[in-house]
């Protein structure tokens, strides 16, 4: 049967007169609505642990917006609690873990089968989306890439730049290596459970690939990707796999085929011109307008916007901003995005 979805259509590397839309933390702080859940739940985690109230705030920006895509409401640090990390989210601060940087403390993580037993409920929020999305609407699971969940479960924290992380890899490359093996393979296993569960489309983010120089960027954040997508495609054949390697640059050049995969996100450093000759080129591009505009929006925000779909329109594109949206953005700029990308 032919594909309907425009989402999925865009992915399989059809060029449609509007791209589709979606925004990376559309379920999130700067809508009232979630901020009321979030409160019902009590905290973050046990909301990305409920799967009614997660099913809810991932179907809320559907309702408010009828994006085409809706992501599954988890986080890219589930996983390392499931391998046994400890976690927890201070206020106004962020994610702290437990820090993993020796062998010791590696061998102690629990085996790939076992973060079942933790991440259950995140395959029971997909199979409650799975069956309430409306028909037209895309459901995307996601994980973090292994460098980048390896970054918070090294240094404790998020890092500027990474440093921790840095550090353990230079000092200790086997006890590296190791922790990245063994995001990959959870990695793999988590995501083969979100499609099953009904997850049509998955996401890798590696929000901090801008870090990686050199071979470092081949080995740690492209060929873990290129493992991670390969296990799945062997698995669910039919799956898109969008890769969403963050600060990448001039890097992004042939990045569609180093990964496999279907759709390479770009973030707002990367001109969309570029992008249309040097990545577009290879496949679906989603991207990549800055989530500033969400803040400021006006006339800066629909020229940008229309911009980016004119410099994308020529290929297979799904509209997006470069990064996820923030607490301070006002839900009306939202909708002007959106009305400004269907309206032309
Ligand atoms: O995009 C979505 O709407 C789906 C849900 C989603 C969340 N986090 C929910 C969330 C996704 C896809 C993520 C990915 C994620 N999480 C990334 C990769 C993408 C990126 O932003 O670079 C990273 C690095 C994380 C780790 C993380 N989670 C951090 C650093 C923080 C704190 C920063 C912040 O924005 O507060 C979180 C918390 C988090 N994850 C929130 C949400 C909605 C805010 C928590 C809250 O409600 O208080």
């Amino acid at each position: 049967m032919a594909q309907q979805k425009t989402i999925l259509r865009a992915l399989a590397g059809e060029t449609l007169d509007t791209p589709p839309i979606w925004m990376m933390r559309q379920a999130g702080r700067y809508l009232p609505e979630y901020k009321a859940t979030r409160a019902q739940a009590g905290d973050f985690l046990s909301l990305c642990y409920n799967p009614e109230l997660a099913a809810e705030v991932t179907l809320q920006p559907i309702r408010r917006y009828g994006f085409d895509a809706a992501i599954l409401f988890a986080d890219i640090l589930l996983l390392p609690q499931a391998l046994g990390a400890d976690l927890w989210f201070v206020t106004g601060e962020g994610p702290r873990l437990s820090t993993i940087t020796s062998a010791d403390e590696l061998s102690k993580l629990k085996p790939t089968d076992a973060i079942h037993d933790t991440l259950s409920p995140v395959y029971e929020t997909v199979k409650i989306l799975s069956e309430e999305l409306p028909k037209e609407t895309t459901l995307i699971g996601f994980a973090g890439a292994p460098w980048t969940v390896a970054t918070y479960m090294i240094a404790g924290q998020g890092t500027p730049d990474q440093g921790p992380a840095h550090a353990l890899k230079a000092e200790n490359r086997p006890v590296f290596e190791g922790i990245i093996d063994r995001i990959t393979e959870g990695t793999i296993a988590y995501l083969s459970k979100q499609i099953e569960a009904g997850a049509e489309c998955v996401k890798l983010f590696d929000s901090w690939a801008g870090s990686l120089q050199g071979d470092d960027f081949k080995d740690f954040s492209v060929k873990p990707m290129q493992q991670i997508t390969a296990a799945l495609k062997e698995k669910h054949p039919d799956i898109p796999v969008i890769a969403f390697p963050r600060g990448a640059g001039t890097k992004y050049t042939g990045m569609h085929a180093a990964i496999g995969a279907d759709c390479v996100a770009i973030d707002d450093r990367v001109d969309a011109a570029w992008a249309a000759k040097h990545v577009q080129i290879d496949g679906c591009v989603q991207g990549n307008l800055k989530s500033s505009h969400m803040v400021t929006g006006g006339d800066a925000l629909v020229s940008e916007t229309r911009r980016i779909c004119d410099a994308l329109g020529k290929g297979p594109h799904i509209f997006n901003l470069g990064h996820g949206i923030t607490p301070d953005a006002d839900p009306a700029n939202v909708q002007l995005m959106i009305d400004t990308v269907r309206g032309g």
